[in-house]
């Protein structure tokens, strides 16, 4: 295999996507691996090119059956020269829909020809201890399923080096896309009285919607429900208490038990 710099670009609030972007690239035993994370809000990360030398492993979440419209703006940010690549969404346990199509089409009109693609399971951003949802997920059976996908992913790079041409890989999804998560009003919320103002949550929050006075304030048209901030809150005081979205989560926890396993395309 030529291409011996693997490059993991990933949105990823709640680390599962990470995860398995990783997992993918050690199946591939890359002399070197770098990170673009695009999860925080960064401007000197915009407009980086790859090169045809680079191998980049692209993973997004799945939020409504698309990938988040933040996450995509951020990758159009992102440009490769006939940069080979692999595209991974990682989902909460329902479904993935559009998601992996609209991952394609995206990464391919930037200049990185998608050759291999991956759904994966990982804890709903939704899940909590009352309704688990995917907990634990991606687990070590999703890593060791993953790392082989990337030693499948070398053998098709071994293989192309011969092709004098190389075809997109074919992916689940339909045009038009569905509908995208509408905006509303919804937003995570902190628990004064469990607050010790530590500020992680504003830290980790991929769109600088949490800032502070005397207490923590939450722009809740910034939110995307992410949930990166319940997650790093070291004293729980960081929860999701949107009525419709509690709906949501035991919705989620009563249909979706069923653990689903991950699905790649080559
Ligand atoms: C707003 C929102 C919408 C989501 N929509 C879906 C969905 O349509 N289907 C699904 O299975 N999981 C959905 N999820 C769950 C995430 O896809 C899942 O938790 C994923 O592992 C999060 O990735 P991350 O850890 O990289 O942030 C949603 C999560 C959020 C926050």
């Amino acid at each position: 295999m030529n291409r011996k710099n693997i490059r993991l670009v990933y949105f990823s609030p709640t680390h599962t996507s990470q995860k398995i972007v990783q997992g993918i690239a050690n199946g591939m035993m890359p002399v070197e691996v770098t990170h673009c994370d695009l999860t925080l809000p960064d401007p000197e990360r915009a407009n980086q090119v790859f090169s045809e030398d680079d191998f980049v492993i692209f993973g997004m979440p799945v939020y409504g059956g698309r990938i988040p419209a933040e996450a995509v703006a951020r990758l159009k940010k992102i440009h490769g020269k006939n940069t080979l690549a692999a595209i991974v969404v990682v989902y909460g346990n329902r479904a993935y829909e559009d998601a992996l199509l609209e991952l394609k089409t995206i990464v391919a009109a930037a200049g990185f020809p998608p050759i291999a693609a991956g759904a994966f399971i990982g804890e709903h951003s939704f899940s909590n201890s009352e309704f688990p949802i995917g907990a634990g997920r991606p687990d070590e059976a999703d890593i060791t399923e993953a790392e082989a996908f990337g030693q499948r992913i070398v053998a098709k790079l071994n293989r192309l080096e011969d092709a004098d041409r190389i075809d997109a890989v074919e992916v689940p999804g339909n045009f038009p896309y569905k509908d995208g998560i509408p905006p509303s009003d919804a937003a995570t919320t902190t628990n004064d009285a469990a607050c010790t103002m530590c500020e992680s949550c504003g830290f980790v929050c991929p769109t600088g919607a949490i800032g502070y006075t005397d207490r923590v304030i939450t722009d809740n048209e910034k939110c995307i429900l992410c949930c990166a901030c319940v997650r790093s809150c070291p004293s729980e005081a960081r929860a999701l208490t949107h009525p419709p979205m509690l709906k949501i989560t035991t919705w989620l926890f009563d249909n979706f038990k069923e653990p689903r396993k991950p699905e790649t395309f080559i």
